[in-house]
């Protein structure tokens, strides 16, 4: 599904004197490499102030954290994605209220949200799936209506573009209240372990979660706040530093391999291929399809047997997960997640992707079509 090795080999000598001059000067908590990599994504991402942390899990518990949700809050989470944006808020006693999701972005359905709003809703959490961002024009008039605070959760959007209703461009993870990152290897900005960050426009803001992520300490040992012990370590901030220059050609790899995805597989009788949005680039972390008519697990097993990886991003909706039980939802609370979850196909897709590649994944695939 990745190929780490082959995009580190063309960055391997910048990145191997960034690790061996972390390794000679031994700063390896907070060493220069990682203000020097807060301030760079700064710049990237036009964020006003960049907050490293250990992992994107912890960027979301620190966001929910530095807000000032209490146990009992409620916080609007969408049913299809990664478990860790609903975990964080489990873990401080707030409770998830699902929503589903549009049938086309995959992303959180804005035209659910308004109905489960009430009194203890403190937060959405639109989460800009597999690298596009959510609906945050009209995200922003319903927070804005209600007094709700957005935190984006850009794990897998880095990079992506928001273009709103005025026309003006912004990054993913920027235009709400807060926004996290994961550098998760296998993300579109991933490290050699694990690494996150979090974003924001509001200086207090930041000045709290970066207390927060240090043991809630603002002068050494003078903990002001409960914190947590949430750092991005020196070397995976040195590593970044050399791959964020990459980040963009590595989209546009990735936006190059979806275009043949898209030109191979475009009207082949049985898959979507996936849709893009006019309000957001794509930085298609994933390259997800849509199998129709109960064949997406035959689809696969063919592939497998020809060699040709593939996943499904995600099999089970979080409302049915077991850990989230408790909670009280059943099947058919969601309808899209719950199809989305036995339809989606995710095919390899990363930077170092070969059109030969390319073309023999999408043969297979017609050719299971008969198309
Ligand atoms: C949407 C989403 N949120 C959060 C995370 C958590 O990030 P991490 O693995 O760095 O904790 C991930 C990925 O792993 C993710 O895909």
């Amino acid at each position: 599904m990745v190929d780490l090795k082959g995009q580190y080999l063309h960055i391997a000598g910048e990145v191997n004197e960034a690790i061996q001059s972390v390794i000679d000067n031994t700063a390896f908590i907070n060493g220069p490499a990682v203000k020097e990599f807060a301030g760079a994504l700064a710049d990237y991402t036009g964020a006003g102030y960049v907050i490293p942390c250990g992992n994107g899990t912890d960027a979301l518990q620190l966001a929910m954290m530095a807000l000032n949700l209490q146990p009992g809050d409620e916080v609007i989470v969408p049913s299809f994605t990664y478990v860790a944006t609903v975990e964080v808020i489990a873990l401080l006693g707030l409770k998830p209220i699902f929503v589903d999701s549009d049938p086309e972005t995959f992303n959180l359905d804005i035209s659910a949200i308004r109905k489960l709003i009430n009194k203890k809703t403190k937060a959405v959490v639109p989460v800009h799936l597999f690298g596009q961002c959510a609906d945050m024009d009209s995200l922003l008039s319903l927070a804005d209506e209600f007094g709700l605070h957005i935190i984006e959760d850009t794990a897998q959007a880095l990079g992506a573009e928001y273009i709103s209703s005025d026309g003006t461009r912004k990054k993913a993870g920027t235009i709400g209240t807060i926004g996290t990152t994961s550098f998760f290897p296998s993300k579109n900005l991933g490290c050699y372990g694990d690494g996150g960050a979090i974003f924001t426009n509001d200086e207090s803001l930041a000045t709290t979660l970066r207390a927060m992520a240090n043991h809630g300490q603002f002068k050494k040992y003078h903990h002001d706040l409960i914190g947590v012990n949430s750092r991005l370590d020196t070397i995976q901030a040195a590593i970044l530093n050399v791959k964020l220059k990459q980040l963009d050609t590595y989209a546009a790899n990735r936006n190059k391999a979806a275009e043949m995805y898209d030109k191979a597989l475009a009207g082949v009788e049985g898959i979507e291929i996936p849709h893009r949005e006019e309000k957001s680039t794509h930085v298609f972390h994933q390259y997800t399809l849509k199998v129709k008519n109960n064949k997406r697990d035959e689809l696969r097993g063919f592939l497998k047997e020809r060699g040709i990886p593939s996943m499904i991003y995600y099999p089970v909706p979080l409302h049915l997960q077991k850990a989230y039980k408790a909670y009280g939802y059943k099947k058919g609370d969601y309808p899209v997640a719950e199809r989305l979850s036995e339809e989606v196909l995710s095919l390899p897709m990363h930077t170092e992707l070969e059109e030969n590649q390319i073309t023999y994944i999408t043969e297979q695939i017609k050719s299971f079509f008969n198309a």
